[in-house]
Formats: structure tokens, C-alpha cells, sequence
């Protein structure tokens, strides 16, 4: 197969996209978040970059504390508003149904099926970005999308973004067993 150089730019990808909440002067603002991933598991770690004046930043460093949200597909216009309006703006404050956990300024979006409850870590300022890291305080799951006493991904339904510029996916058919499949590799 040949290959095509398209240049150093960001590459065409597929992510779940998230929506990151947080306080604002008492006020929960939503920020539609692509660039967001794990960065450790023990203890749980989780990285969100920030393009420079996020409303939702002032809120992340005024409580210390943040929630990311997980949204099902039939979410998609809320999330896109998120993304496509600043609170500097716009009041988001009524897009999603906030409720607390123990951190009690994390403010997590009830419509979304995972809400995890974080509490700022660090902030590694970069250049354009800022990479946010919160400590995973608690992970809160609808119930309905439990399997058992693991969340099922396909009852889950996550809103995938085609990056850059989208657009919107819902997931598509298993492939194989992570950790699995591999196990029986040979050479084609
Ligand atoms: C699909 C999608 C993905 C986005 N991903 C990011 C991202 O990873 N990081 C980021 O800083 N902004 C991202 N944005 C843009 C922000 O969500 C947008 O600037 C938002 O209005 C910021 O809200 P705030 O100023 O109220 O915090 C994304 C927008 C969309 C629609």
C-alpha cells in the first residue's frame, strides 16, 4: 500500500469525547473535552488538555476539584453545545442536572451514564495547552448499565469523536479480546 505525507498535523483519529465539569463562583460550567486519557491506574490518574481560557479552568483551580462525564450518543447536542459555546458567553449551567459526591464541588452531569469525581492533581502549563491531571476520587455508573458488577460498554453507548473536526460515532463491532487475541500471534 502506498502511503500519502499529509503533513505534521493531528492526526485522523477516533476518541470517546467527555464533557469536564466544574464549579465557576458556584456555578457549574461543562467543557466538551476529545483530548482526555488515563495516565495512571494505582492509584487512578486521569489527563485532560486545555486550550488556554477555558471558563472551565477558573473553576478547576478556584475548588481544586473537577468531574468528567461520560455521554451516551443520544447526548450529542448537549455535548456539542458544550464544545461549540464558552462560558464566558453562555450560562451552561442548566445543560446537565449536577449532582455531588464526596468532594462536594465536583459538579457531575446526572444525564451522563459515568460521572468520575476528581481532585486537581496538577497542572503542567504547555505552550497553547494546559494538561490537567486529577486524582480519580469516585466513579459513579447508571445502573441499568451494569453487567454484573462491571459496566457494560455496549449499554454504555459512548459518543466516539473523529478527530479532528468529527464527526460523531457510535461504537461499532467487538473484534477480539484485548490481552487475548494476542496470546495466539503468528507471523502472516
Ligand atoms: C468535539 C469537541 C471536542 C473538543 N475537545 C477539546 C479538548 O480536548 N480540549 C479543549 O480545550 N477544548 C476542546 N473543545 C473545545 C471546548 O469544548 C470549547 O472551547 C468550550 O466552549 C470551552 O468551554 P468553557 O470556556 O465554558 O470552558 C472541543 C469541542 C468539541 C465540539
Amino acid at each position: 500500500m502506498n502511503k500519502v505525507s499529509v503533513g505534521p498535523n493531528v492526526p485522523r483519529m477516533v476518541m470517546p469525547v467527555v464533557v469536564m465539569g466544574a464549579n465557576v463562583k458556584g456555578r457549574p460550567n461543562y467543557c466538551t473535552v476529545a483530548w482526555a486519557t488515563m495516565i495512571d491506574d494505582e492509584p487512578p490518574v486521569i489527563g485532560l488538555v486545555l486550550g488556554k481560557g477555558r471558563k472551565t479552568m477558573e473553576g478547576v483551580l478556584e475548588n481544586e476539584t473537577f468531574s468528567v462525564n461520560v455521554p451516551d450518543c443520544q447526548l450529542a447536542p448537549e455535548v456539542d453545545h458544550c464544545g461549540l459555546v464558552s462560558g464566558r458567553k453562555e450560562d451552561k449551567s442548566e445543560v446537565f442536572s449536577p449532582f455531588y459526591g464526596s468532594l462536594g464541588t465536583a459538579p457531575m452531569a446526572r444525564e451522563c451514564p459515568v460521572n468520575i469525581e476528581c481532585r486537581l492533581k496538577e497542572v503542567v502549563e504547555l505552550e497553547a495547552t494546559d494538561l490537567v491531571m486529577g486524582d480519580i476520587m469516585e466513579v459513579y455508573v447508571n445502573g441499568d448499565c451494569m453487567e454484573g458488577n462491571r459496566p457494560d460498554i455496549l449499554r454504555l453507548d459512548p459518543l466516539l469523536y473523529a478527530m479532528p473536526g468529527g464527526p460523531y460515532f457510535a461504537l461499532g463491532d467487538k473484534v477480539a479480546d484485548a490481552f487475548k487475541v494476542g496470546k495466539g500471534y503468528k507471523k502472516k
